[in-house]
């Protein structure tokens, strides 16, 4: 699917639910970075991370919630990154990246405000360096290579994370582990936005 295109999303949900018969559900997880700052990003370089990054969470929660509503809640959990907290190196050079995982945090707190009533939690995960495919695709061939980049700035070895450190903080976020637990930010970044 293309989660910057609602169609995209309601072919997505009729699947869902033909095959399923509900949705409980909701992780916003796919994101592009683009290692660009302010001075030297283009109008379509901006456009293009913010309808991935920002604009597939809003549409993804906008297709998803009606559900929600009418089967009586769910869980929704949205990916921020460290870098809706910290500059810097922290963004990787992306400043659209940055802005888009900032809306992200501020989409997901208005969410969980507004569907609480619902009985829908909405939570956002902000991962720090995890070693994953967007990883792989600027070069880097292993965790502790990454790591190596981060070293001094992340208490916890190897300085990077490894791609299953995310899925448990989502696992966590939409179980019923989590009931009580709404707009909250967890940060998995081995204590690196503990720094100064
Ligand atoms: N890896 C990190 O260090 C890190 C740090 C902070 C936040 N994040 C966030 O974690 C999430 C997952 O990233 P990852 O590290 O696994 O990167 P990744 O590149 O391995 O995975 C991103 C996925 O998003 C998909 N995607 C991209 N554009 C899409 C679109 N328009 N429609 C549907 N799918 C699309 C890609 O096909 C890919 O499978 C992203 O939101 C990313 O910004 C990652």
């Amino acid at each position: 699917m293309d989660v910057s295109d609602l169609e995209s999303w309601n072919k997505v949900i009729d699947k869902t639910l033909e095959q399923y018969g509900k949705i409980d559900i909701l992780i916003n997880n796919a994101g592009i970075h683009m290692a660009k700052g302010i001075l030297d990003a283009e109008l379509d370089d901006w456009n293009k991370v913010m309808a991935i990054n920002t604009t597939g969470v809003w549409l993804g929660m906008k297709a998803v919630i009606p559900h929600l509503q009418n089967q009586g809640g769910g869980s929704i959990v949205n990916t921020s990154s460290i870098a809706a907290i910290v500059g810097g190196i922290g963004d990787a050079e992306g400043a659209a990246y940055s802005a888009s995982k900032g809306a992200v945090r501020s989409l997901t707190k208005h969410a969980a405000q507004w569907f609480g009533k619902d009985n829908i939690r909405v939570n956002s995960v902000h991962p720090g360096a995890i070693y994953t495919g967007m990883a792989e695709k600027t070069g880097i061939k292993s965790r502790e290579q990454m790591g190596e980049t981060f070293k001094g700035r992340t208490p916890l070895k190897p300085y990077a994370g490894e791609s299953s450190d995310i899925p448990n903080a989502y696992l966590y976020l939409a179980s019923d582990e989590s009931k009580y637990v709404t707009g909250l930010e967890l940060v998995v970044d081995g204590g690196w936005t503990t720094s100064s």
